[in-house]
């Protein structure tokens, strides 16, 4: 432990503290990406879970606040779709009045033309719209949904018209809309939209990921520097997961998230909440602490925050650093559910 502004600051077992929180406020989505809730098993049988399965925002707050109490300082709203979550704007008021915080929310963009403003006025500081590619084909065989990528760039625009700064956030899968890495490049230069590439990762049991699709980070920098020459940016904080390149042209910057080729577990802050308020230390965890039958057993905030402080201080998770083929068919939770 460290001391902290309002108490001590936990640390894991490998002396990583606790910066970020994502929280998914559901697990439904209006798209059935591929790698990530393939349509062969979340069709219309799968099950969701009902309103009352979910923490209420009340419950989210005091969580929240917990963390932050903790040493959070950015929370990221994810999911599912975030933006299917009824009134998600009044989630953002309550959280966006947490001082100091950095709030953030991950959308596929489907509803954010209509919602931008809205959530930038209840304190949204910033966006992160996923765009996997700007030609339809590849687009539709990754959202399967035959969803338009004209109507993502709709909510990109609103987003920057509301005054919202966004990252547009691409994965890359070989052979499917790996082509098109440079026209992504070329469109997002000069827009002041920071462009970031995501390996494909073996999260969840339900997408058949398979190393041979996965496209290295280093590959993607390589056939965007063939045409924008690039030069590496110096991180700017320990922990960030992004490698940052910037054109040589002063026209923007790019990132790469090599989670699979080139591991950060030794720096990662992360901590994810689960819909249904479960508390996981890593994306590939299995089992997640209940906070949902706390809040709802009448635990005190100081319980909220030693019973995160206890799990937090035995965290060892270093999954992606340990990673193999045969690791990848481990069980796991699906990303939908523990929210990207
Ligand atoms: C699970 S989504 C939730 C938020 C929202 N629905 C969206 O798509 O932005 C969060 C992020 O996880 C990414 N993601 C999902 N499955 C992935 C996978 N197998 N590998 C890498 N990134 C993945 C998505 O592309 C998205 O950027
Ligand atoms: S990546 Fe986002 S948009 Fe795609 S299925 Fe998963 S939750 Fe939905």
């Amino acid at each position: 432990m460290v001391p902290y502004a309002s108490g001590v600051q936990p640390l894991d077992t490998l002396k990583r503290p606790v910066r970020d929180l994502r929280i998914s406020v559901t697990d439904r989505c209006n798209f059935r990406c591929t790698y990530c809730m393939p349509k062969s098993v979340f069709g219309h049988e799968y099950r969701f879970m009902d309103r009352k399965e979910l923490l209420t925002f009340e419950e989210l707050e005091r969580v929240a606040q917990a963390f932050v109490g903790l040493g959070v300082e950015k929370i990221r709203l994810t999911g599912g779709e975030p933006l299917l979550r009824k009134e998600i704007e009044q989630l953002v008021g309550r959280l966006g009045a947490i001082e100091g915080l950095d709030l953030t929310l991950t959308t596929n963009a489907s509803l954010l033309a209509r919602k931008a403003e809205a959530l930038r006025d209840a304190g949204l500081d910033r966006v992160n719209v996923s765009l996997d590619s700007l030609d339809q084909a590849p687009f539709r065989a990754m959202n399967d949904v035959d969803f338009p990528v004209a109507r993502v760039l709709e909510g990109i625009d609103a987003a920057a018209a509301a005054g919202l700064p966004v990252k547009v956030n691409a994965v890359v899968k070989r052979g499917v809309n790996d082509e098109g890495v440079v026209e992504m490049a070329r469109h997002f230069r000069g827009t002041g939209h920071s462009l970031r590439f995501i390996e494909y990762m073996d999260v969840g049991a339900t997408n058949g990921w398979r190393l041979d699709d996965v496209v290295p980070a280093a590959e993607i920098v390589e056939r965007i520097d063939a045409v924008f020459p690039l030069e590496p940016v110096e991180a700017a904080y320990r922990g960030e997961v992004a490698q940052r390149f910037r054109y040589r042209d002063g026209a923007g910057e790019i990132g790469v998230i090599s989670s699979v080729t080139q591991p950060f577990c030794g720096d990662c802050t992360r901590a994810r909440i689960s819909a249904e308020g479960k508390f996981y230390t890593c994306l590939f965890a299995v089992r997640g602490t209940d906070l949902r039958a706390l809040l709802r057993g009448g635990a005190s905030d100081d319980d909220l925050r030693d019973a995160i402080t206890g799990v937090w201080s035995r965290r060892a998770d270093r999954y992606s650093e340990i990673r193999t083929e045969r690791t990848s068919e481990l069980p796991r939770i699906e990303m939908s559910y523990i929210g990207g």
